[in-house]
């Protein structure tokens, strides 16, 4: 077959690179303009191709990414358009790619990576573990009816060209005190949540865009498209697929989920990525009627500098843990460390001999947002240690607030 070799591509090679993400994810290349857009996002440099010759057989690249953690926010190697041609599949070439992007962020100083995984079984190896969780829900209009004593005010409609202004703020407050989230710049609003490209559409409308305003100003917004339908009997049976909700007050909540349950001719509304502690629910005088389409696992994070990482968020308990981190695959990583917890903030050392705890890499990166559970990994042997000290190791990473990410990359 020839020997394989690993590099960026070059400014020429670009098309290529886009045709493989977008073949190696089973789809086609939807519009020439989809290379230049991929590469405002991922430039050449932030690439590497597996070549077979001049061929690209496989493609990995990086996102810049700044993640709210418990406590603050901190920079993320952002993993993404992990692909592999079937023709080299299981031949070792994901591995090797994930080697070399992995070594380049963390020679970067990049304490934390992060993805979204098509699979549940690929990424535990390399120490990525699954942060935070989000469901698909559906609701139909006729069976969300709000309790009496919730307040609902009007929403306005904005052009996509005034949400550009509008919608970060109100965007900002919510990043700010939400672990999972995922900060935004002026580009990523105009390159990705409210690019409209015809390739985005998939047979639905184009961006529909609506903010409540609150007494100090917008405070919610929601974005969606719409898609008609029809009955057998003729009644209009379209759909609102929701895109985003984002909501700085409990008002601007109830006012923009009434309002998209409420759009004439479209009595289905689908949002893929609700919150686990979404209050909708509380809400409503039927919760049951909001049906939970399934339940999926979101950002999966990976930790690469332990100590960095630890450092970086805050914790709600004073405690010190001697742990030992175990990986076959990140070495620099592996090893013993202690962590002293005084007034909210952790000094973390590595540390020799023994500990009273030992935790696959993947599980502290489930733990590390807050939405981990290390009793169920400790009953899973995936934390090896005595009950007390899963405990405290829970108490310490554990947080009230549920991590959510708000966007897939
Ligand atoms: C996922 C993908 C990139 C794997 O590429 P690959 O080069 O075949 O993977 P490797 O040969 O390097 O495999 C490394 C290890 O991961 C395992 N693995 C690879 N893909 C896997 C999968 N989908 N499920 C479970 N294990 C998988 C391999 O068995 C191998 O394990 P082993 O060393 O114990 O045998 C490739 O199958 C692909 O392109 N899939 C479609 C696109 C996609 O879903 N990408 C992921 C985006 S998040």
């Amino acid at each position: 077959m020839g020997s394989i070799t690993f590099r960026p591509v070059t400014e020429d090679e670009y098309p290529s690179f886009a045709r493989a993400v977008v073949e190696g994810f089973s789809e086609d290349l939807a519009d020439d303009d989809f290379a230049d857009h991929l590469k405002t996002l991922l430039p050449p440099e932030r690439t590497i191709a597996a070549f077979q010759g001049s061929e690209i057989v496989g493609t990995i690249a990086g996102y810049d990414l700044e993640l709210t953690i418990p406590g603050g926010c901190l920079a993320m190697e952002g993993t993404t358009v992990v692909t592999v041609f079937p023709t080299h599949r299981r031949m070792g070439l994901m591995q090797e790619m994930m080697g070399l992007h992995l070594d380049g962020a963390a020679k970067n100083g990049v304490a934390l990576a992060g993805l979204w995984a098509s699979d549940s079984a690929i990424y535990g190896r390399y120490g990525y573990g699954a942060a935070t969780y989000a469901e698909t829900v559906t609701m139909n209009s006729r069976d969300v009816m709000f309790r009496e004593d919730v307040a609902i005010g009007r929403v306005r409609r904005v052009s996509v060209e005034e949400a550009t202004g509008v919608l970060p703020p109100i965007f900002d407050a919510v990043l700010a005190r939400t672990p999972g989230m995922l900060a935004r710049t002026s580009d990523s609003w105009k390159v990705e949540v409210l690019h409209d490209a015809t390739w985005r559409r998939r047979d639905r409308t184009s961006l529909r865009v609506v903010v409540h305003e609150g007494a100090d100003g917008p405070d919610g917004y929601a974005i969606y498209r719409q898609k008609s339908g029809e009955r057998g009997d003729g009644h209009a049976n379209g759909t609102v697929h929701v895109s985003e909700v984002i909501t700085a007050t409990d008002q601007a909540h109830a006012s923009l989920w009434s309002y998209l349950t409420r759009v004439d001719g479209c009595p289905n509304v689908r949002w893929w990525n609700f919150a686990l502690e979404d209050p909708l629910p509380m809400k409503l005088k039927e919760p049951r009627k909001l049906t939970r389409e399934k339940r999926f696992d979101a950002l999966w994070i990976l930790i690469l500098d332990v100590v960095a990482a630890l450092e970086a968020r805050t914790y709600g308990y004073e405690d010190s843990l001697r742990f030992t981190v175990a990986n076959a695959f990140r070495k620099d990583v592996e090893g013993s460390y202690e962590i002293v917890i005084e007034r909210g903030i952790g000094s973390c050392i590595r540390v020799e001999g023994d500990t009273e705890i030992e935790i696959d890499l993947d599980v502290l990166g489930a733990l590390y947002l807050g939405g981990g559970d290390a009793h169920a990994y400790a009953a899973a042997g995936r934390i090896r240690a005595d009950t007390g000290a899963v405990g405290r190791l829970h108490a310490l990473f554990h947080t009230a607030r549920v991590p959510w990410c708000n966007q897939v990359f």
